[in-house]
């Protein structure tokens, strides 16, 4: 009978016969399915596996902290962190259109990670051990649209740091290809995860930079954090959070608008809320959220975030409109 218990102990003994006393790494995006990758095969093997996480400065108000501190906390995993705000910051400075973003975003993203692996394998190496593998949180929905086999991984590094490996192969553990993604929360509760990491709702890998309409910058950044912040206090506060599928907070860092505040004429920017439901991201409906905690949300963030004076609802269903603005 399928249990949480069952697949736990069970994929706990195949990833112990598939990896022996060899090393892996896993790399944790702030994510579900990483997480609860991360956390299975660390109950497995232990300090045979280091988790790497590249902070690229794009995270959510808080993100990076659950991951630094309340995942570490609750899993005792060897988390290798690599702060690359300012080199993603340096990448995308001057750049607003969209698919150059996510272009930039991916390209270095894999290049910082790619490179915290080489260094790893290397250490592990000096050590006389073998980084051997690498945990994917793949589920089993991606396995069925990708066309099922299982493999390896061969990366090549873009590194300029003498003595890293040029090419390194590993083989994939996958310990969630037969889950769905709410029988992946499953497991990340009986594997005793933060509440915040187990029931996030979908948040886009080049995060926050596809939020902002515009250039993206470390002002902006901060502000958007903060207006997302509020709004996303708010809807948890209001219950709403298990209502809806996601909710994009968006500044309009292009748009500005004449406000008044105080007895001064303010020029400032919109924020966008993007309320939507959906069963699979594929289509969706924008979420009548009650006016009392869109009220709120507006009030709060018209008065704690320097710069925006307007609040605007996103009433488009997909399709027409995706659920991202960019
Ligand atoms: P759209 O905007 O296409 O989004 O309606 C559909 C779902 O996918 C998420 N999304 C992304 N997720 N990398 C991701 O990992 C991306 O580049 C990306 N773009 C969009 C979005 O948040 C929504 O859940």
């Amino acid at each position: 009978t399928w249990t949480t218990t069952n697949v736990v102990e069970e994929q706990i003994a195949l990833i112990r016969e598939q990896v022996g006393t060899k090393r892996a790494i896993c790399g944790l995006s702030g994510g579900v399915d990483s997480a609860v990758a991360a956390a299975l095969v660390q109950k497995a093997i232990g300090s045979q596996l280091t988790c790497v996480y590249v902070d690229h400065g794009l995270m959510r108000k808080g993100e990076t902290e659950q991951v630094e501190k309340d995942f570490v906390a609750a899993t005792g995993v060897q988390l290798k962190v690599v702060d690359a705000e300012e080199r993603f910051l340096k990448a995308l400075a001057g750049v607003s259109d969209p698919e150059q973003k996510r272009k930039i975003i991916g390209r270095e993203f894999i290049r910082v990670f790619e490179q915290a692996q080489a260094e790893l394998v290397a250490e592990a190496g000096a050590a006389g051990e073998d980084v051997a593998f690498l945990v994917q949180g793949t589920l089993y929905p991606d396995v069925v649209e990708s066309g099922g086999g299982t493999g390896t991984a061969n990366i090549k590094s873009h590194h300029n740091v003498g003595g890293l490996p040029d090419d390194i192969e590993f083989q994939l553990v996958e310990p969630l290809r037969q889950l769905f993604k709410d029988e992946v929360r499953m497991v990340g509760q009986e594997l005793g995860l933060p509440e915040e990491i187990v029931q996030r709702q979908p948040f886009p890998g080049p995060g926050l930079g596809i939020r902002i309409v515009g250039e993206v910058t470390k002002d902006r950044l901060d502000l958007l954090r903060e207006a997302d912040a509020i709004a996303r206090e708010e809807l948890t506060a209001a219950g709403l959070d298990r209502d809806i599928w996601q909710c994009p907070v968006v500044l309009l860092a292009d748009v500005r608008s004449v406000g008044v505040q105080g007895d001064g004429r303010t020029y400032g920017h919109p924020i966008v809320l993007r309320p939507v439901s959906s069963e699979d991201a594929m289509t969706a409906d924008w979420s009548r959220l009650p006016y009392e905690v869109l009220a709120k949300i507006s009030t709060r963030i018209t008065n704690e975030v320097a710069d925006v004076n307007r609040v605007v609802l996103d009433v488009t269903s997909k399709p027409p409109g995706t659920i991202e603005w960019e």
